[in-house]
Protein backbone atom coordinates (compact mmCIF):
# COMPACT_ATOMS: atom_id res chain seq x y z
CA UNK A 1 0.00 0.00 0.00
CA UNK A 2 1.35 3.34 -0.83
CA UNK A 3 2.44 6.05 0.32
CA UNK A 4 1.98 9.31 -2.04
CA UNK A 5 4.42 12.88 -1.35
CA UNK A 6 1.98 16.17 -1.02
CA UNK A 7 4.31 19.04 -0.21
CA UNK A 8 7.13 17.03 1.33
CA UNK A 9 4.68 14.69 3.92
CA UNK A 10 3.91 11.15 2.70
CA UNK A 11 0.49 10.22 3.43
CA UNK A 12 -0.79 6.50 3.28
CA UNK A 13 -2.83 5.66 1.06
CA UNK A 14 -5.67 2.59 0.51
CA UNK A 15 -6.17 2.34 -3.48
CA UNK A 16 -7.53 -0.77 -4.91
CA UNK A 17 -9.69 -1.49 -7.52
CA UNK A 18 -10.50 0.25 -11.44
CA UNK A 19 -13.15 2.66 -12.53
CA UNK A 20 -14.92 5.72 -10.90
CA UNK A 21 -12.80 6.87 -7.70
CA UNK A 22 -14.65 6.90 -4.24
CA UNK A 23 -12.89 8.34 -1.44
CA UNK A 24 -13.46 7.31 2.02
CA UNK A 25 -12.19 9.77 5.09
CA UNK A 26 -11.94 7.98 8.03
CA UNK A 27 -13.35 8.85 11.75
CA UNK A 28 -11.19 9.61 14.95
CA UNK A 29 -9.42 7.63 16.57
CA UNK A 30 -9.40 5.19 13.53
CA UNK A 31 -8.02 4.90 10.13
CA UNK A 32 -8.64 4.02 6.49
CA UNK A 33 -8.73 0.57 7.09
CA UNK A 34 -12.19 0.83 9.19
CA UNK A 35 -13.51 0.85 5.44
CA UNK A 36 -12.75 -2.51 4.53
CA UNK A 37 -16.37 -3.73 4.29
CA UNK A 38 -16.45 -1.40 1.50
CA UNK A 39 -13.41 -1.93 -0.22
CA UNK A 40 -14.62 -5.23 -0.52
CA UNK A 41 -17.69 -4.62 -1.76
CA UNK A 42 -16.97 -2.08 -4.27
CA UNK A 43 -13.29 -2.56 -5.88
CA UNK A 44 -14.56 -4.92 -8.91
CA UNK A 45 -16.54 -1.85 -10.52
CA UNK A 46 -14.77 1.08 -8.48
CA UNK A 47 -11.40 2.51 -7.29
CA UNK A 48 -11.49 2.64 -3.62
CA UNK A 49 -9.47 5.33 -2.20
CA UNK A 50 -8.83 5.54 1.53
CA UNK A 51 -6.82 8.00 3.49
CA UNK A 52 -5.08 7.65 7.00
CA UNK A 53 -4.78 11.09 8.21
CA UNK A 54 -1.53 12.27 9.88
CA UNK A 55 -0.64 10.26 12.76
CA UNK A 56 -3.30 7.31 11.81
CA UNK A 57 -2.54 4.24 10.08
CA UNK A 58 0.40 3.88 8.30
CA UNK A 59 0.62 8.17 7.53
CA UNK A 60 3.61 9.24 9.59
CA UNK A 61 2.41 11.19 12.90
CA UNK A 62 2.56 15.44 12.32
CA UNK A 63 5.56 17.56 13.40
CA UNK A 64 3.36 19.98 15.30
CA UNK A 65 -0.08 18.72 15.86
CA UNK A 66 -1.67 21.96 17.48
CA UNK A 67 -0.82 23.83 13.94
CA UNK A 68 -3.28 21.26 12.39
CA UNK A 69 -6.57 22.57 11.12
CA UNK A 70 -9.76 20.90 9.10
CA UNK A 71 -8.95 22.95 6.17
CA UNK A 72 -5.13 22.28 6.28
CA UNK A 73 -6.35 18.86 6.11
CA UNK A 74 -8.77 19.00 3.30
CA UNK A 75 -6.09 20.44 1.27
CA UNK A 76 -3.93 17.53 2.39
CA UNK A 77 -6.43 15.16 0.93
CA UNK A 78 -6.66 17.12 -1.92
CA UNK A 79 -2.69 16.92 -2.70
CA UNK A 80 -3.18 13.19 -2.33
CA UNK A 81 -5.88 12.99 -4.75
CA UNK A 82 -4.00 14.92 -7.10
CA UNK A 83 -0.70 12.62 -6.08
CA UNK A 84 -3.12 9.63 -7.77
CA UNK A 85 -3.87 11.59 -10.64
CA UNK A 86 -7.65 11.76 -9.29
CA UNK A 87 -9.56 14.76 -10.45
CA UNK A 88 -12.78 13.87 -9.40
CA UNK A 89 -14.36 11.30 -6.43
CA UNK A 90 -17.92 10.37 -4.65
CA UNK A 91 -16.29 11.51 -1.24
CA UNK A 92 -17.30 9.73 1.67
CA UNK A 93 -16.79 10.16 5.31
CA UNK A 94 -17.73 9.14 8.14
CA UNK A 95 -18.28 11.31 11.39
CA UNK A 96 -14.22 13.38 11.97
CA UNK A 97 -14.67 11.82 7.88
CA UNK A 98 -17.98 14.21 7.53
CA UNK A 99 -16.35 17.37 9.12
CA UNK A 100 -13.35 16.90 6.25
CA UNK A 101 -15.75 16.26 3.44
CA UNK A 102 -17.66 19.24 4.76
CA UNK A 103 -14.25 21.36 4.55
CA UNK A 104 -13.23 19.58 0.65
CA UNK A 105 -16.66 20.76 -0.64
CA UNK A 106 -15.86 24.23 0.51
CA UNK A 107 -12.38 24.37 -0.23
CA UNK A 108 -12.29 21.84 -3.50
CA UNK A 109 -16.04 21.74 -4.84
CA UNK A 110 -14.16 20.51 -8.31
CA UNK A 111 -13.20 17.17 -6.89
CA UNK A 112 -16.66 16.19 -5.40
CA UNK A 113 -18.64 13.85 -8.27
CA UNK A 114 -21.41 13.15 -4.74
CA UNK A 115 -20.90 12.86 -1.39
CA UNK A 116 -22.01 10.27 1.02
CA UNK A 117 -21.86 11.66 4.70
CA UNK A 118 -22.21 9.15 7.37
CA UNK A 119 -22.91 9.47 11.09
CA UNK A 120 -21.83 13.42 11.33
CA UNK A 121 -22.68 16.94 12.00
CA UNK A 122 -22.63 19.70 9.90
CA UNK A 123 -22.11 22.26 12.88
CA UNK A 124 -19.03 23.16 14.62
CA UNK A 125 -18.29 22.32 17.74
CA UNK A 126 -20.20 24.24 21.08
CA UNK A 127 -17.92 25.55 24.21
CA UNK A 128 -18.12 22.47 25.99
CA UNK A 129 -17.34 20.34 23.30
CA UNK A 130 -14.78 22.35 22.43
CA UNK A 131 -13.50 22.31 26.48
CA UNK A 132 -13.84 18.83 26.32
CA UNK A 133 -11.66 17.98 23.31
CA UNK A 134 -8.86 20.92 24.91
CA UNK A 135 -8.50 18.67 27.96
CA UNK A 136 -8.16 15.97 25.99
CA UNK A 137 -5.20 17.09 24.47
CA UNK A 138 -3.50 18.54 27.58
CA UNK A 139 -3.72 15.26 29.14
CA UNK A 140 -2.45 13.07 26.24
CA UNK A 141 0.72 16.12 26.42
CA UNK A 142 0.78 15.34 29.60
CA UNK A 143 0.87 11.55 29.02
CA UNK A 144 -1.54 9.56 29.55
CA UNK A 145 -2.02 6.48 28.08
CA UNK A 146 -4.16 6.34 24.62
CA UNK A 147 -5.10 2.82 25.00
CA UNK A 148 -6.68 3.32 28.21
CA UNK A 149 -8.81 6.63 26.28
CA UNK A 150 -9.70 4.16 23.37
CA UNK A 151 -11.34 2.33 25.69
CA UNK A 152 -13.43 4.84 27.44
CA UNK A 153 -14.99 5.73 23.80
CA UNK A 154 -15.72 2.60 22.78
CA UNK A 155 -19.45 2.53 24.13
CA UNK A 156 -20.46 5.31 22.70
CA UNK A 157 -19.23 4.13 19.06
CA UNK A 158 -20.76 1.08 18.74
CA UNK A 159 -24.84 0.39 19.88
CA UNK A 160 -25.65 -2.14 22.15
CA UNK A 161 -25.74 -5.20 19.72
CA UNK A 162 -22.38 -4.20 18.18
CA UNK A 163 -21.21 -4.30 21.89
CA UNK A 164 -21.74 -7.74 22.38
CA UNK A 165 -19.83 -8.83 19.61
CA UNK A 166 -16.14 -9.28 21.09
CA UNK A 167 -14.84 -9.27 17.79
CA UNK A 168 -16.85 -6.27 15.94
CA UNK A 169 -14.76 -4.89 19.81
CA UNK A 170 -11.57 -6.46 19.25
CA UNK A 171 -11.28 -4.82 15.65
CA UNK A 172 -12.64 -1.66 16.20
CA UNK A 173 -9.97 -1.38 19.68
CA UNK A 174 -7.28 -2.56 17.20
CA UNK A 175 -7.84 0.26 14.56
CA UNK A 176 -7.71 2.52 17.27
CA UNK A 177 -4.74 1.14 18.64
CA UNK A 178 -2.79 1.87 14.82
CA UNK A 179 -2.51 5.52 16.13
CA UNK A 180 -0.34 8.39 17.68
CA UNK A 181 -0.46 10.86 20.32
CA UNK A 182 -0.08 13.70 17.80
CA UNK A 183 -2.16 11.57 15.12
CA UNK A 184 -4.56 12.42 18.23
CA UNK A 185 -3.74 15.75 19.30
CA UNK A 186 -3.75 17.26 15.44
CA UNK A 187 -7.62 15.54 14.99
CA UNK A 188 -8.95 17.10 17.94
CA UNK A 189 -7.22 20.34 17.14
CA UNK A 190 -8.83 20.38 13.93
CA UNK A 191 -12.25 19.31 15.28
CA UNK A 192 -12.58 21.61 17.83
CA UNK A 193 -11.41 24.83 15.55
CA UNK A 194 -13.78 23.29 12.55
CA UNK A 195 -15.87 25.78 10.84
CA UNK A 196 -19.46 25.36 11.24
CA UNK A 197 -20.96 24.15 7.57
CA UNK A 198 -24.83 23.76 8.10
CA UNK A 199 -25.24 27.27 6.16
CA UNK A 200 -22.97 25.99 3.65
CA UNK A 201 -24.86 22.56 2.72
CA UNK A 202 -26.89 25.22 0.35
CA UNK A 203 -24.18 25.53 -1.63
CA UNK A 204 -23.68 21.50 -2.22
CA UNK A 205 -25.28 20.84 -5.68
CA UNK A 206 -24.07 17.02 -6.30
CA UNK A 207 -26.05 14.15 -5.14
CA UNK A 208 -25.49 13.48 -1.99
CA UNK A 209 -26.48 10.02 0.27
CA UNK A 210 -26.84 11.15 4.42
CA UNK A 211 -26.34 7.67 6.53
CA UNK A 212 -26.80 6.90 10.39
CA UNK A 213 -26.82 4.41 12.74
CA UNK A 214 -30.43 4.27 13.94
CA UNK A 215 -28.66 4.09 17.57
CA UNK A 216 -26.09 6.48 16.91
CA UNK A 217 -25.35 8.17 20.44
CA UNK A 218 -22.56 10.47 19.14
CA UNK A 219 -24.37 12.06 15.90
CA UNK A 220 -28.17 11.54 15.97
CA UNK A 221 -30.11 10.59 13.59
CA UNK A 222 -31.63 13.92 13.70
CA UNK A 223 -28.01 15.54 13.34
CA UNK A 224 -27.85 13.67 9.76
CA UNK A 225 -31.95 14.65 8.74
CA UNK A 226 -31.10 18.24 9.35
CA UNK A 227 -27.88 17.56 7.05
CA UNK A 228 -29.99 15.68 4.45
CA UNK A 229 -33.27 18.46 4.39
CA UNK A 230 -30.82 21.13 4.31
CA UNK A 231 -28.77 19.56 1.05
CA UNK A 232 -30.42 20.40 -2.34
CA UNK A 233 -30.14 16.83 -3.75
CA UNK A 234 -30.12 14.19 -1.09
CA UNK A 235 -31.92 11.38 0.30
CA UNK A 236 -31.20 9.73 4.29
CA UNK A 237 -30.97 6.05 5.08
CA UNK A 238 -31.02 4.97 8.51
CA UNK A 239 -28.89 1.61 9.46
CA UNK A 240 -30.86 -0.80 11.20
CA UNK A 241 -28.68 -2.32 14.30
CA UNK A 242 -26.05 0.04 14.28
CA UNK A 243 -24.60 3.04 16.65
CA UNK A 244 -21.63 5.14 15.51
CA UNK A 245 -19.94 3.17 13.28
CA UNK A 246 -22.76 2.14 11.22
CA UNK A 247 -20.41 1.12 8.38
CA UNK A 248 -18.58 -1.63 9.73
CA UNK A 249 -21.37 -2.91 12.46
CA UNK A 250 -23.78 -3.18 9.35
CA UNK A 251 -22.01 -3.37 6.34
CA UNK A 252 -24.95 -5.24 4.62
CA UNK A 253 -27.30 -2.38 4.94
CA UNK A 254 -24.38 0.03 4.54
CA UNK A 255 -23.33 -1.12 1.39
CA UNK A 256 -26.61 -1.86 -0.45
CA UNK A 257 -26.99 1.87 0.52
CA UNK A 258 -24.13 3.00 -1.17
CA UNK A 259 -24.93 0.83 -4.09
CA UNK A 260 -28.09 2.15 -4.55
CA UNK A 261 -27.04 5.57 -4.45
CA UNK A 262 -23.94 4.82 -6.67
CA UNK A 263 -26.27 3.08 -9.19
CA UNK A 264 -28.34 6.14 -9.20
CA UNK A 265 -25.50 8.33 -9.91
CA UNK A 266 -24.61 6.18 -13.16
CA UNK A 267 -27.88 6.57 -14.40
CA UNK A 268 -29.97 3.58 -15.28
CA UNK A 269 -28.47 0.09 -16.60
CA UNK A 270 -28.28 -0.24 -20.26
CA UNK A 271 -30.35 -2.95 -21.94
CA UNK A 272 -28.01 -5.56 -23.14
CA UNK A 273 -28.58 -6.77 -26.22
CA UNK A 274 -29.86 -10.49 -24.73
CA UNK A 275 -32.83 -8.58 -23.15
CA UNK A 276 -34.26 -7.16 -26.48
CA UNK A 277 -37.56 -9.10 -27.07
CA UNK A 278 -37.38 -11.34 -29.82
C1 LIG B 1 -15.60 10.45 15.18
O1 LIG B 1 -16.17 9.35 15.20
O2 LIG B 1 -14.91 10.81 14.22
C2 LIG B 1 -15.73 11.31 16.40
O3 LIG B 1 -16.65 10.77 17.29
C3 LIG B 1 -16.14 12.70 15.99
C4 LIG B 1 -16.22 13.66 17.13
O4 LIG B 1 -15.62 13.44 18.19
O5 LIG B 1 -16.89 14.71 16.95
Amino acid sequence: MPLVNVDDRAVHVIDRGAGDPILFLHAFPLNAAMWEYQYGALEDRYRVVGIDLPGFGGSPAPADPRATSMDGLADLVAGALAALGIEQAVVTGLSMGGYLAFALARRHPALLRALVLADTRAMADDSETWHRRDDQQQRIEQGDDLAAMAKALIDNLLGPESLKRQDLVDWVLALMADSTAEGWIAALEAMKNRDDSLSALREITVPSLAIVGERDRITRPTDLTLIAGRLRDSRLTVIPSAGHLSNLENPIAFNEAMETFLADLDGPAQEQPDDQPA
